[in-house]
């Protein structure tokens, strides 16, 4: 098992990028697969998740070259998609998993879908009740519906299908299934998730409709192949986003990174907090991207539910690091999906939180942080979740004495330089550009 230590740093003054979008990638490798042509993917995350996707798209027959690691030029089959040898392991991606599932459910073949042990253990039915509604045959193999999933892959039908969680997961499996299906194929959500796949559709001239939390897609269609980039991911950014915010001080930019509005509810969740934050915009076309400027100072506690969750979903870890160093309570609801995440991450944010001295009170859909008691140093866990490694050893830049992380190998599934970015930006490499003031002074 790999640890880090991680010592209290100083301010944060530097001007980063963060690698490519971990969702961004994995429907960038999908859709080229199923287009019409070569695609160049420039950005791709080399991450162990985008790589299953990857690897899993190969084993059905697709030709992908991977010059560099963040090149992947992808030879689209036209659809045409070849029955794998042997399961396919989606390592520890739930969205590796699911995506695949939306494509396999309609393949003239048996596939067969397994993961790791965190991976094993999360729920599959909510990709499993829509697809057999579509008139997939499909089975979890393991305990309440978890993988292995067995896909006997066949003719679907179009279906509307109203999902009970709001989940871009779930949403694009069907959308996924829906373009090898004669007719339109819909998704409703409660409020809207990470609209990625809609955008990529577009950029691949296929056309959904959208009418509010609605999605539509009419078969059978093939992606027109085309070249795209893949912009930073936000939700790497965003350790260092807290970072710098919770530091009066701190200055941080973040270059050629995402800012699709699904994704960037953590901005607004600091800027209430008491950050200065500017988002400047510099690409609209497929997905929008540009810089982030931050600046740092001592924050608030602010509530964090309803329809900002999904927006939020995989920065809660992060966001709760912050809450615990702003003055006054944080409540964080209506999050009840945190707990069918890599790990329950509720209770392991709860948990290392706590082993820092934090008040923390665990909720069933999420917790109240009592923030302002000055962090210690202790020894935490990963729980395995690439998120909570990254979220303490951050935490770990504001406690008194060491704070080691154990079990850091699951940052690999996501973020494989974040170590080096964090000695970057702790000043122990002497590698930093001058940061330009463009927010006004305080
Ligand atoms: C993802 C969607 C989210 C998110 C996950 C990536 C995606 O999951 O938590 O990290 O790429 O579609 P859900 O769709 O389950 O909310």
């Amino acid at each position: 098992m790999r640890s880090w230590k991680i010592q209290r740093a100083p301010q944060i003054r530097a001007e980063i990028t963060v690698p490519g979008d971990k969702s961004i990638s994995h429907r960038a490798v999908i859709l080229a697969s199923l287009s019409n042509g070569t695609c160049v993917i420039r950005g791709f995350l080399p991450s162990e998740d985008c790589i299953c996707t990857m690897n899993a798209m190969r084993a059905m027959g697709v030709e992908i070259e991977n010059p560099e690691p963040t090149t992947v030029i992808v030879h689209g089959t036209k659809g045409k998609l070849r029955p794998p040898q042997g399961d396919i392991d989606c390592g520890n991606s739930g969205t590796a998993m699911r995506l695949l599932s939306g494509v396999l459910a309609a393949q003239p073949f048996r596939s067969r879908l397994i993961g790791d042990a965190s991976l094993s253990s999360r729920p599959m039915k909510r990709v499993i009740d829509p697809l057999t509604q579509m008139g997939a045959k499909l089975h979890a193999e393991g305990p309440k519906s978890s993988p292995p999933l067995v896909i006997e892959g066949g003719e679907l039908k179009p279906i509307h299908y109203h999902s009970p969680v709001a989940s871009a997961q779930v949403k694009s499996a069907i959308l996924l299934a829906g373009l090898f299906t004669e007719g339109k194929t819909s998704v409703t959500e409660p409020t809207q998730s990470r609209n990625h796949t809609e955008r990529m559709l577009n950029w691949f001239q296929i056309h959904p409709e959208i009418d509010g939390n609605t999605v539509s897609v009419t078969g059978r269609v093939l992606p027109e192949s085309r070249d795209f980039l893949v912009p930073g991911d936000i939700s790497s950014a965003a350790f260092w986003l807290v970072a710098a915010a919770a530091q009066p001080g701190s200055h941080l930019l973040i270059k050629n990174v995402g800012l699709n509005p699904t994704r960037t509810g953590i901005l607004d969740v600091l800027l209430r907090m008491g950050a200065q934050v500017r988002e400047i915009v510099e690409n609209e076309e497929g997905e929008p991207y540009g810089t982030i400027e931050i600046k740092g100072n001592t924050l608030r506690g602010t509530e964090i539910r309803g329809a900002e969750i999904p927006n939020v979903i995989d920065e809660i870890p992060i966001l709760a690091v912050a809450a615990a160093l702003a003055e006054g309570t944080t409540v964080i609801a209506d999050a009840h999906e945190l707990r069918v995440k890599e790990t329950d991450r509720i209770a392991a944010v709860a948990t290392n939180l706590r082993a820092m001295g934090a008040k923390v009170i665990e909720t069933e859909d999420g917790m109240e942080i009592h923030g302002g008691v000055p962090l210690k140093g202790a020894t935490l866990q990963s729980f395995g979740d690439h998120r909570i490694a990254m979220a303490f050893a951050i935490a770990g830049l504001f406690a008194e004495g060491e704070t080691i992380i154990d079990g850091v190998e699951c940052v690999a599934t996501s973020y494989p330089s974040f170590h080096d970015t964090l000695e970057l930006v702790t000043r122990k490499r002497q590698v930093q550009t001058p940061v330009v003031d463009t927010l006004p002074a305080e």
